[in-house]
């Protein structure tokens, strides 16, 4: 069956009530997920506050999130600032097809021998130092310290990881190539990182979200003083259109991670294409976000394509922006603080209308009080937050 634009723009536009109708019942997940209530918020504890600011020392960081490992070695001077002195990146899939430590035939040795082999190409064996992981994807935290991953998302399925405690496994391959005087001391999620990140300079961060190829938010728990992940890529009270559930059927984990895919960019593309493909529209078998992006960067796109990119895009940074009211309802009903809201993500910071729609959609709802509210880009908040947390976790640094 095909349609009409008309009908497709009817279909994919967030309209003001429904993202009212989105803030209030995010803001009931979060109440329930944070009382042990079936939610589909996870509402899971980082066992990190905020940063005062004044941490100090030379850290290791760690990223993982899901498409490059990147290795850091970071020096916190403690007035907000922070110098890298060293670091590594590659990817866990090898575009010419060598390896991929992300499929289902991967284990949890290979991949962790991995990220500790990237570990190695940068300090030396004898080198004492703590070192801060950040691991985005849903995790149960046991401390600080310690995080069992709950289950993958972003289609990543490398075997054997779930349920594991994931700073025993890169402690067991650091061990395994001789690299035992590196200690890890903290796991997070990139959010918490984000916010860490941005919180090191500004008091009013309180809120962070990756706005990426996933999509994740957390927010400082004052009540709790506490850092918590919301896995809110996990939301479900949605107005989820035909393109939303054919997407959902096809993926790795059907009936999770409904929010992220609808408004993640690994996800952007496959709506973009189904909807050009119901409007009668050839397009190439896989369309990428940045596909999209290119589109409604080049006034010499096709109309319709540009069109329908910016709908899906509008729709994404809307839905979002309702989490974020949602959070704000939560945690300042009447908005009598400052907040900024730190942000890392190639949407956030690349992707053509998506910041200007998401500031857009803040201003409707919050009308003249969304002064209070400071979107801010955070870039690299997942290298400087571990090494943040680990500092936090072992304000020593190396020793
Ligand atoms: C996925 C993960 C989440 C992470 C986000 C952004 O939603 O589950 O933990 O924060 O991607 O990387």
């Amino acid at each position: 069956m095909t349609t009409t634009l008309d009908r497709l723009k009817k279909e994919v536009t967030v309209t003001f009530e429904q993202m009212t109708a989105i803030a209030a019942d995010f803001k009931s997940a979060m109440d329930a997920g944070l009382t042990g209530q079936p939610s589909p918020l996870k509402m899971l504890p980082s066992y990190i506050g905020r940063p005062s600011g004044r941490e100090t020392g030379q850290y290791l960081a760690l990223d993982f999130g899901g498409t490059n490992v990147r290795v850091q070695l970071i020096e916190l001077h403690g007035d907000g600032r922070w110098t890298v002195r060293r670091q590594t990146a590659a990817p866990l899939k090898d575009p010419a097809g060598k390896y991929d430590y992300t499929a289902a035939g991967a284990t949890a040795a290979e991949l962790f021998d991995f990220l500790a082999a990237r570990i190695a190409s940068i300090v030396d064996k004898d080198i004492n130092v703590r070192l801060g992981h950040t691991f985005s994807f849903p995790c149960r935290q046991l401390d600080v310290g310690h995080a069992e991953l709950i289950s993958w998302t972003k289609e990543i399925r490398t075997a054997g990881v779930e349920g594991r405690e994931v700073s025993a496994l890169l402690a067991g391959s650091l061990a395994r190539q001789g690299l035992s005087r590196i200690k890890p001391c903290a796991v997070i999620n990139d959010t918490v990182g984000t916010l860490l990140a941005a919180a090191y300079t500004d008091p009013a961060a309180d809120i962070a979200a990756i706005c990426g190829t996933g999509h994740n938010t957390c927010y400082y728990d004052a009540g709790k003083a506490m850092i918590i992940n919301m896995e809110s890529g996990n939301f479900d009270a949605l107005p989820f259109t035909a393109y939303d559930d054919a997407v959902d059927a096809a993926s790795e984990k059907p009936a999770g991670q409904r929010l992220e895919k609808m408004v993640a960019g690994r996800y952007l593309g496959e709506i973009a294409r189904l909807a050009a493909a119901d409007l009668g529209r050839t397009t190439p078998l896989t369309l990428t976000a940045e596909t999209i992006a290119a589109w409604l960067a080049d006034p010499a796109a096709p109309t319709d394509l540009r069109t329908i990119a910016g709908l899906a895009v509008t729709r994404a940074a809307r839905l979002v922006a309702a989490t974020f009211l949602g959070v704000l309802a939560h945690s300042d009903p009447g908005l009598t603080k400052n907040h900024t809201i730190a942000i890392d993500g190639s949407l956030y910071e690349k992707m053509p209308g998506y910041a200007a729609a998401l500031k857009a959609a803040l201003a409707e709802k919050l009308g003249g009080a969304a002064e209070t509210v400071t979107l801010r880009l955070i870039k690299d908040g997942s290298g400087v937050g571990a090494a943040i947390a680990a500092a936090i976790a072992h304000p020593s640094g190396g020793r």
